[in-house]
């Protein structure tokens, strides 16, 4: 049943229409994990933020590690908000999320080219250029915290 529905599914969006992940039977496990993800993308963004802001001695070599690792992580973020999940567990996801799923969406497509772009500058080595991504990526966070993530 469950694989007919989402064959179906599958048939009648196709994958380039965004839609969330469908439903799934523990949202709390979707609210952990996507809560997971954002703590170590946190974790590999800060010390790029200390460099930048002069906090941190620079390193291009952490930075470039630092920013590949955000942008694989921001590839996994989508999967963390299935229908449903916008409760179940304490959340900072706003309903918004579900009900404006193209622009979330579209948000979240910001933070993935963002950070690829700056993974893939900081393989070059150009600090100005690492900083200047850096403040690009810092923007993508933000503006969807203010619209998405409740405080
Ligand atoms: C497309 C939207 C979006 C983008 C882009 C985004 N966030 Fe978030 N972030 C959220 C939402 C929504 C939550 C709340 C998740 C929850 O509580 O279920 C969140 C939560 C967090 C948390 C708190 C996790 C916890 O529960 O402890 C941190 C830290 C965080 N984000 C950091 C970042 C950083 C750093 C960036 C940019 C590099 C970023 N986020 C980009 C939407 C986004």
């Amino acid at each position: 049943m469950r694989i007919t529905l989402a064959f179906l599914a599958a048939l009648a969006c196709g994958p380039a229409i965004a839609a969330p992940p469908p439903a799934i039977e523990k949202p709390e496990m979707a609210i952990a994990y996507r809560q997971s993800v954002y703590r170590m993308i946190r974790w590999n963004f800060a010390p790029m933020g200390d460099m930048v802001r002069g906090k941190r001695a620079w390193d291009g070599a952490a930075f470039a590690q630092h920013a590949s690792r955000v942008a694989w992580l921001a590839q996994q973020l989508e999967e963390g908000y299935p229908v449903g999940s916008d409760r179940g567990a304490i959340t900072d996801a706003k309903p918004e999320i579900w009900a404006n799923w193209d622009d979330f969406s579209s948000k979240l497509g910001n933070l993935k080219r963002e950070s690829q772009a700056l993974a893939d500058t900081a393989a070059k080595g150009d600090r100005a250029a690492m900083e200047a991504g850096f403040g690009k990526l810092g923007g993508t966070c933000k503006a969807c915290h203010d619209e998405y993530k409740a405080d």
